[in-house]
């Protein structure tokens, strides 16, 4: 059975590299597997912080650690999983239905997102209990 958690991957982005910084471009449909609808990114995130605590009904996410690093614990109902994040130019592709703590952020992370839908309360799985309800019926 194909679980939500075959579908995450990291993707490689471009880096176009030159003596004076590095440039990585992202456009949806090309280095991203949908239309990105909306972005957002963390900063100033507290030493020992968890972020995330939550699951989406449709929304599919890029996570890219501009700067810093962090770990990203899945779980799609069935298994867990964790990716660190610690470079510019790699995203982690999230699907929809996927359960996601962002953890162990380093002092100075800049977390971006890309996301495949605008912002909508309505679009969050909030409650672990019916995550699992949803993920595994
Ligand atoms: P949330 O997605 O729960 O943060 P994280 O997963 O990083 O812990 O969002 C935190 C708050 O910010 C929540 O009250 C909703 C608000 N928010 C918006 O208004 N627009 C957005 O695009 C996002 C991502 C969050």
């Amino acid at each position: 059975m194909m679980s939500a958690m075959d579908a995450v991957r990291t993707i490689e982005l471009p880096r176009i590299n030159s003596p004076t910084g590095s440039i990585t471009p992202v456009a949806g449909g090309d280095q991203v597997p949908f239309e990105i609808r909306r972005i957002y990114f963390l900063y100033d995130i507290a030493s020992g912080a968890h972020r995330g605590g939550h699951a989406h009904w449709e929304l599919e996410q890029v996570y890219v650690a501009v700067m810093g690093a962090f770990r990203v614990v899945l779980d799609d109902g069935r298994e867990r999983r964790t990716v660190e994040l610690n470079q510019p130019a790699v995203g982690l592709f999230l699907p929809k239905l996927i359960w996601r703590e962002l953890v162990d952020f380093a002092s100075g992370t800049i977390c971006l997102v890309l996301a495949s839908l605008p912002y909508d309360e309505a679009e969050y799985i909030r409650s672990y209990d019916d995550f699992l309800e949803v993920a595994t019926r």
